[in-house]
Formats: structure tokens, sequence, C-alpha cells
């Protein structure tokens, strides 16, 4: 039977590049077996290609987004980043809204949600480190895009405070702007430490 298409809701944030790029390195990073949060998951569509793979849960704060994925077949949950669960989980995943955003910007629909990073970009990636021990198994991987835009260096620095590693799997550049995927470790030494 064929699958039908999903059908998009205009709240809910419609893959682009980023969401293509870090489909990819997913693809490449995903373990059979594995326990997989995907973390603002829109319109579902990483989230339901890892479910062919392994165990898959999926959050988002926006509710037309909720509903999107969970009519694409996927376990999701209506919730603020990772609230409310437990873990651990062995790959975490996440395309954050990551654009710098002032005050005077913002647009008050759930789309917003999707694009607005705060200030610096960073805001809603910081809150996302500081919560990640809690929920990432010992040896498990994130996968997180960032822009330029967003500050790639500023963000590997943002994790190592948090006691992470993490390294650029993969990469593309748009016009005007570099996507990167950045995977994520704990830093076992400083864990130890
Ligand atoms: C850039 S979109 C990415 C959507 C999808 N994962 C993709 O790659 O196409 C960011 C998503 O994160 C969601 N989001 C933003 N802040 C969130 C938060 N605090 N908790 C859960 N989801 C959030 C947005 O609603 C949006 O669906």
């Amino acid at each position: 039977m064929n699958q039908k298409a999903p059908e998009y809701h205009e709240q809910v944030y419609q893959p682009e590049a980023d969401t293509y790029l870090l489909l990819s390195s997913v693809k490449n990073e995903i373990r059979n077996g594995d326990m997989v949060l995907e973390v603002g998951t829109g319109s579902g569509i990483i989230a339901q290609a890892c479910s062919e793979r392994a165990r898959c849960v999926a959050t988002d704060v926006n509710p037309h987004a909720c509903r999107m994925a969970h009519g694409m077949g996927v376990e999701v949950v209506r919730t603020d980043l990772y609230a409310g669960l437990k873990g651990p989980f062995d790959l975490i995943i996440f395309n954050p809204p990551y654009l710098p955003t002032a005050e005077n910007e913002r647009i008050d629909d759930w789309l917003e949600y999707a694009l607005d990073g705060g200030m610096d970009g960073r805001a809603v990636i910081h809150q996302f480190a500081s919560g990640l021990h809690r929920i990432l198994h010992p040896y498990g991987r994130v996968l997180l895009l960032v822009s330029s835009l967003t500050g790639i260096q500023e963000t590997r620095e943002l994790f190592a405070e948090e006691g992470f590693l993490s390294f650029i799997v993969s990469e593309k550049t748009t016009e005007g702007e570099r996507l990167v995927v950045f995977r994520i470790t704990h830093d076992l030494c400083s864990l130890r430490g």
C-alpha cells in the first residue's frame, strides 16, 4: 500500500536543506537497537526514518507539529525540549531554532518556535545542553545541526563548558550560510574529574 504524503500545516517547519543534511548524518550514525530521541521533530520526517531502524520517541512544543508527526506514525510527546522524559537515550537528534532574533523581530506564531534562537541564536541550544547529562547515556551520541549564523565555534565552546566533546561530521554551504552537523559525546575525562 502506498504511504499517504503528509499534508503540510502552514505553522509547521517544512523540511529544508538543514533537515536533509541532518537526516543523512542520522542515517550514518544510527545503530540497530538504539533508543533514539528527536527533539523538535517538526514534520516528523527524521523521526520517521529512525523508527525504521530503532525505537524512536520525538518531542515538539508546537501542537501542529505533534499532530503532523503523529500522522506520520511517529511516537511524539508535546513538551519543552525533553522535559518529563527519562532516558537514557543512545542517540539524541536536534535541529534547533538557531536564527539570531531580536525582541522586536519576533512574530507571535508557532512557526517562530522553529526559527527564533534568541539574541545570539543559541538560547534554545543552551537550554538543550544544560540538561543533557541527565538523559544521554554515558556512551550516547548527539547529532546537532548548527549554522554559521548561530556561531559554530561558540556552540562548540558552549558544549565544552557543559562537559561534552563535539566534532563536525558533515557540512554544507548554502546561500550565505554554512550548515554543520556536530556529533557530541560526553567528555568522559571531565565526568571522571
Ligand atoms: C528548525 S525546526 C526543525 C524541524 C525538523 N526537526 C526538521 O529538521 O525539519 C525546529 C523545531 O523545534 C521545535 N522547538 C523549538 N523549541 C522547542 C522546545 N523548547 N522544545 C521542543 N521543541 C522545540 C520547533 O517547534 C520546530 O518544530
